[in-house]
Parts: structure tokens; C-alpha cells; sequence
């Protein structure tokens, strides 16, 4: 399907108005540093070719006139007057990257949108993250400005989702969908924000995305509290943030804190070492200990972290009994939604109707299972 197209043909069918910009912001699928972000470390996602894309008209008053067809409705809000509806309503990441961008002092101006997207929602691709970044990209570009500060614009669609939105999550996903390059991984240093790309060619290595159909519970007062348990490792440990603590540092410190706090740390830090393994791995060809890295993060999600469920454990251990599959693992927040998993190329085709049909047949939720690539980072179409 051509999103582009369809974007404009329905900005014309809804609004009856011509788009003056389009932008394109990809989902994200994270290959290994999960939970580390927020606390100033190392993450290592690709953007995908699943992307978000608004098209956008200015109008003349301070009005937004927003359809998506993610979900089949139309929004309204005046810049005037920015208030969150609550509960995560869709609207409130539009009304929360416009307040952010004004406090960034951008100019914005009232708009005609349309928005469509195939990054699939609530799962675990970062589809708020995309919708950020392809919202504020079309905002900026109503607003005359076409190149946008990448860094300064995945900061600014952070505090949206932060302060307005509610959710105290990290820089990973905002970055990722900006920052992605073909055939690559990101790997990020969420503190400084300098980033590198590591190769992730297509030939050899695909990455599938596992959903579980199984909703994402609760995963914003377990995703704030997990936040807060880090806050509490590294107040006793006596550092800014968990990215500068070692093992050594936390087991001299073990008896300050708390059994719960101190297995929290160590799956940071010991994910933190893993981003690095991984990278350099990667950059070996050495795919089989790529995998095993994969498989120990994972691991150390469920267990130290407590992050996963029944689903993501089954899922990942029907890949891992495949023919071709390197290793698996839950991706982003975890609570539900998906797993990933990284395939040789060639034996990628029979992976995905393997693990669905053992999957499907051992609980009562349907698999999706499909292949993402990674492609460019977000910009105007
Ligand atoms: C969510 C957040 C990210 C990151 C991941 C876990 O996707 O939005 O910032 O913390 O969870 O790695």
C-alpha cells in the first residue's frame, strides 16, 4: 500500500483540503538494551520500515482538525487551549507534542491533518513514539521549518509523552525512529546521545517481530514504578544514574538496598554490558553469540526485572526451537505485546508459520509474526 498517496487522497476526502507537507516517522524494533534508557544508558534499536505518516494543510486560525485512521476518528483541539483528555487518549500525544514545541518556543500553526500508519499500536513498536515524531515533523513543516534538530526534536516529543502524556519514558523510541539508517542498528548512548551504526545486513539476518496478542497490561504504573526503583539503586550507590554503576559497585552495595531494588540494578547493568557485546558481535558476523546475548537479556527481563508473562516467555521459546533462529527476546516495555526474534535470512520464510502454528495451538491468544526491516529514520516525504 502506498501511504503517501493514501494519506493525501484522504486529507482531500475528509478536509477538502491539498497537504502542504507529509512526514514519515518509522516504529521501532529495539535488538538488545531494554530498560536501560532511563537510566542514562545504552540501547541499540533499528527503525522500521512500519511507519507513521501525516499530511498536513495549515489553516488560519489556531484550530486542529486531526483524522486517523488508526483510530477511525477525527480530533479537534485549538493551540490556544491544550488540555490532556486522559488515560492515554491519542490526542493528548498531538496536544502534548504542540505544548512541548512551544515551550521548545516554536510557532505553530492550526492544521488540517490526516494520519495512517502500519506501525501496529499498542504492541510494543513504539507506535506513540512514531506518531510523536511524524506529528511534530508536520508541525514544524506547516510551520516553514523543513529540517528540523533531530536530537532536539526526539527531546522535545520525550517530554510530550513525559510530562504531558504521563509516561516517564526514556529516549530510545523517539531516537530510534529519527535516527535509523538501512540495514543498520542504532547503538545509543541515551546520556550523551551520540550514536553509531552497527551493520545488521538483510541478507543474513532478519528480524521478526513476534506479537503475542496478548494487550499490554498495566504498563504504565509498572513502567513508572520500575523507574522509580532504578531512582532508588542508584541514590544508594551514590551515582547520577545506573549507567555508571559496575557489578562490583553493586555488590559492595547489596546490603543498602532493598533484594527487589538490587535485582532491578543488575539487569541494567549487566544489559548495559550486553549492548556492547552485542555490537561488537555483530560487527564479527558472530550471530550465534549475538543470540545467546539475546536470549540472556531476556532472561534477565523475566527474572531480575519482571517485566515479562507467560506469553512472551512461550513465544520466545517456540522461536528459539526453530530451524535458523540466532535467539528471542521481548522487546520494548514488556507486560504483553512482543517478542522479537533474530533469524538467518534464508531459513526466515518457514520460521514465521512455525512459531505461529505451535504458538497459536498452546494458548488462546492469535500470533502475528512478520519480518521488519530496517530502514531510514523519520522526515518529510
Ligand atoms: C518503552 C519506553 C522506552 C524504553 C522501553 C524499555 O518502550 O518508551 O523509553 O524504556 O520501554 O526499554
Amino acid at each position: 500500500m502506498d501511504y503517501v498517496k493514501h494519506a493525501l487522497q484522504l486529507l482531500e476526502a475528509k478536509f477538502q483540503r491539498e497537504a502542504e507537507v507529509t512526514s514519515r516517522a518509522p516504529g521501532r524494533v529495539n535488538i538488545i538494551g531494554e530498560h536501560t534508557d532511563y537510566n542514562d544508558g545504552f540501547v541499540m534499536p533499528i527503525a522500521t520500515d512500519a511507519a507513521t505518516y501525516t499530511s498536513a494543510a495549515p489553516r488560519d486560525d489556531r484550530l486542529v482538525r486531526v483524522f486517523s485512521t488508526t483510530m477511525g476518528e477525527q480530533a479537534e483541539f485549538s493551540l490556544d487551549d491544550l488540555q490532556a483528555k486522559g488515560a492515554g487518549h491519542w490526542a493528548d500525544y498531538l496536544q502534548g507534542v504542540a505544548w512541548s514545541l512551544g515551550v521548545d518556543k516554536h510557532e505553530l500553526r492550526g492544521v488540517d491533518a490526516v494520519i495512517v500508519s502500519d506501525v501496529p499500536a499498542g504492541s510494543g513498536m513504539s507506535s506513540s513514539a512514531a506518531l510523536e515524531v511524524s506529528w511534530a515533523l508536520a508541525m514544524l513543516g506547516v510551520a516553514g521549518q523543513r529540517h528540523p534538530d533531530k536530537k532536539a526534536l526526539a527531546l522535545a516529543c520525550q517530554r510530550a509523552e513525559n510530562e504531558f502524556v504521563g509516561m516517564k519514558c526514556g529516549i530510545m523510541d523517539q531516537l530510534a525512529s529519527i535516527l535509523g539508517e538501512r540495514d543498520s542498528a542504532i547503538l545509543l548512548d541515551c546520556w550523551t546521545l551520540e550514536h553509531e551504526a552497527v551493520p545488521l545486513p538483510a541478507d543474513a539476518l532478519t528480524v521478526v517481530v513476534m506479537d503475542t496478542g496478548k494487550p499490554r497490561q498495566l504498563v504504565g504504573s509498572e513502567y513508572n514504578t520500575r523507574v522509580s526503583q532504578c531512582k532508588a539503586a542508584s541514590d544508594a550507590l551514590g551515582v547520577r544514574a545506573l549507567r555508571d554503576a559496575t557489578m562490583e559497585d553493586l555488590e559492595a552495595a547489596k546490603d543498602k538496598m532493598e533484594d527487589i531494588v538490587y535485582r532491578r540494578a543488575r539487569h541494567v547493568i549487566c544489559e548495559d554490558e550486553r549492548v556492547f557485546e552485542v555490537a561488537e558481535a555483530l560487527r564479527e558476523e558472530d550471530y550465534a553469540h549475538v543470540g545467546d546475548m539475546l536470549n540472556q537479556s531476556h532472561a534477565s527481563l523475566k527474572d531480575d526485572y519482571e517485566v515479562s508473562v507467560a506469553e512472551l516467555d512461550l513465544i520466545c521459546e517456540v522461536a528459539r526451537a526453530q530451524e535458523g533462529c540466532y535467539g528471542a527476546r521481548l522487546v520494548g516495555a514488556g507486560f504483553g505485546g512482543c517478542a522479537m526474534a533474530l533469524v538467518r535470512t534464508e531459513a526466515a520464510e518457514a520460521f514465521a508459520p512455525a512459531v505461529k502454528a505451535e504458538y497459536d495451538r498452546q494458548v488462546d491468544y492469535v500470533s502475528r509474526i512478520f519480518s521488519v526491516k530496517a530502514d531510514q529514520g523519520a522526515g518529510l516525504v
